[in-house]
């Protein structure tokens, strides 16, 4: 090695000894007499000292270093006077006998420090640059924990890793497929695959047993903070299990990554239907690190002159604790958020229950102090509390209000990005209804069985059954889903035919699987976690961009290679590909 030690490891215990540091500049001051520099690897920042009475020539050669030049550095440790409680290495510095410059450095295009000057695009351009800065580094670095840990924890319980390919054919997620043209056969596709789903299901009628994989899945849908074009699954799969034993065992990895990787301890997982979720909460995925529960408010607020709530066929609310005291300008900024064009809502009610127990509403002109009585006491409400109220169709404005319930308990400092409350939402319908191409869609995928008593609701009133699906929700992230599969060709062929699908798509599509199910399937059901996600929670980033070492970005392109990008006429003639000029 081209060092003895690392510049995150010496401590005042090693004062005296004689090591080699490499690393890169980080920064360096020049005081006159001395030159200080900060030096910088993966492991930390040691500070080195250039001494113009002990070694001039060796201080001007320390004066001329630029910022991220890669250098060697010989010295001795010696105890700091000026000590520096922030960094490991803080109580040490290293007085420099010998300087080797490794390699030159161009004058990076933004800092590299924690608060850069770097905006977003350039940052993505020069990503290895950015990789240097800590928080990118200790984003990777925990999610190499949380990798090594999963496949621990896995292992011990007899998982073992599969690799499953990556050139096939569409896989049942709902996404948009990446396809990849076949040059040996012309005109056809490999898709890329969505997830393992289908593969996962054929290790169970192989015998596997248990599976799992940290599996890169690939979706040409529209970019959001928690979405990649290609992002990677920790992909699960078990046989002879029911839910409950499913949920189990990955509570169980939840619960240790939570331990090993955060040190935290975490609660039990509630428990949760998606119809009660949908009701108290709007969401699949509610946040529970709050309370803030719907209320329904029809039987007291309808029919008492006010049109809007008459009309409506949902009048709904949350009671924001403690916030009568709000302004004209506060209440008309929250009547603004739920009126934006993606949130929807038409306006906003609210109801103030002063500290002296009486009411100001926006809507007095209907209702009496006794009628918001009537309001407040189904919200359990006290003096200082504020309700806000949404009425309209009971969809949207379930969902409306989920958005202002989220946004009050940002404002309100309810969402503590180191506390976690997590969920199972579990009893998902089968199916949804698509109005665009008037069909039933599968909510998970097709393979996703009914649950047993809901079965024969499949040829009566499919909107109705509900499935053994599940999703695994930490903090209003949907970390996984999952379910437990249909391994019985009579029901699948049911389901197929709920679907809209004929025999011979079903068989054209999904023929290998369906054929595989005649060979003895075990009754089978897994998971898949959204490892980037999770990552990214445990990280405390916003976006799952900080914890992808090159991501792409919100175009799906990545601009530090520039891809996609075009290809020439010999490749796309090879592939048999004509590209479609633009008029
Ligand atoms: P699902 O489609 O719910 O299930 O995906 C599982 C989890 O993957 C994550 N995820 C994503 N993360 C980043 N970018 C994306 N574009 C993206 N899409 C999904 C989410 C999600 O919960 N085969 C089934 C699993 C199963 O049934 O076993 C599946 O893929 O965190």
């Amino acid at each position: 090695m081209l060092r003895t030690h690392t510049c995150g490891e010496l401590r005042l215990e090693d004062a005296g000894k004689e090591i080699t540091l490499t690393g890169w500049i980080q920064r360096s001051r020049d005081l006159g007499g001395m030159t200080f520099v900060d030096l910088r690897d993966r492991y930390g920042i040691t500070q080195l000292v250039f001494d113009m009475d002990r070694d001039k020539a060796l201080c001007e050669q320390a004066r001329k270093l630029g910022r991220e030049f890669v250098v060697q550095v010989k010295g001795t440790v010696a105890e700091r006077s000026n000590k520096n409680k922030n960094i490991p290495t803080g109580e040490i510095e290293i007085l420099i006998s010998e300087l080797k410059v490794l390699n030159k450095s161009k004058v990076p295009p933004f800092t590299i420090e924690d608060d850069t000057d770097g905006g977003e695009e350039l940052r993505m351009k020069y990503r290895y640059l950015d990789l240097r800065r800590a928080v990118n580094r200790n984003g990777l670095i925990l999610r190499h924990q949380m990798a090594i840990e999963t496949r621990k924890y896995l292992n011990d319980l007899q998982f073992i890793e599969v690799e499953t390919p990556y050139l096939i054919k569409s896989t049942p997620e709902g996404a948009r497929d990446f396809v990849v043209p076949s040059r040996m056969s012309s005109g056809t596709f490999y898709a890329l695959p969505q997830s393992p789903q289908t593969f996962k299901q054929l290790l169970m009628v192989s015998g596997y047993d248990r599976y799992f994989q940290l599996v890169k899945c690939f979706r040409d849908e529209d970019f959001r903070a928690d979405r990649q074009p290609e992002f990677t699954q920790i992909d699960c799969e078990m046989s002879f299990v029911e839910q409950d034993d499913i949920l189990e065992t990955f509570e169980g990895l939840t619960k240790h990554l939570f331990k090993v990787v955060k040190g935290i301890e975490i609660e039990p997982f509630k428990r949760m239907p998606y119809e009660e979720a949908m009701k108290k909460y709007g969401s699949d995925k509610p946040d529970l690190r709050f309370g803030m529960e719907f209320v329904e408010l029809n039987d007291v607020a309808q029919n008492q002159g006010f049109k809007v709530f008459d009309d409506a066929e949902l009048v709904v609310g949350i009671n924001a604790e403690g916030c009568a005291d709000y302004s004209r300008k506060q209440l008309d900024a929250l009547t603004s958020f739920v009126k934006k064009p993606q949130i929807g809502a038409k306006g906003l009610v609210y109801v103030k229950i002063n500290e002296d127990g009486s009411f100001k509403s926006s809507v007095d002109k209907f209702f009496d102090a006794d009628a918001l009585k009537q309001w407040a006491d189904k919200f359990g409400a006290k003096p200082g509390d504020l309700l806000l109220v949404l009425a309209g169709e009971a969809a949207k404005t379930r969902k409306a209000l989920n958005e202002l319930r989220l946004e009050m308990g940002s404002r309100l400092g309810l969402r503590d990005p180191n506390k976690f409350a997590g969920l199972w939402v579990v009893d998902f319908p089968l199916l949804e209804w698509d109005e665009e191409s008037e069909r039933y869609h599968a909510m998970h995928h097709p393979f996703t069985s009914p649950k047993a008593e809901d079965a024969h609701l499949l040829e009566t009133a499919p909107e109705k059954a509900r499935a053994n699906a599940y999703d695994m929700v930490i903090n209003g992230v949907e970390i996984g889903g999952g379910s437990i599969r249909i391994f019985d060709e009579e029901l699948q062929s049911k389901m197929f035919t709920a679907l809209g699908f004929t025999k011979e798509e079903a068989q054209k599509q999904f023929g290998f699987l369906l054929d595989a199910f005649q060979y003895g399937a075990p009754p089978h059901g897994g998971i898949a976690f959204g490892f980037d996600r999770w990552a990214a929670l445990f990280a405390g980033r916003d976006s799952i961009r900080d914890v992808i070492a090159f991501p792409k970005n919100n175009a799906g392109r990545d601009v530090m290679i520039d891809s996609p990008s075009t290809i020439s006429e010999a490749q796309l003639n090879e592939l048999h590909l004509q590209v479609k000029k633009k008029d």
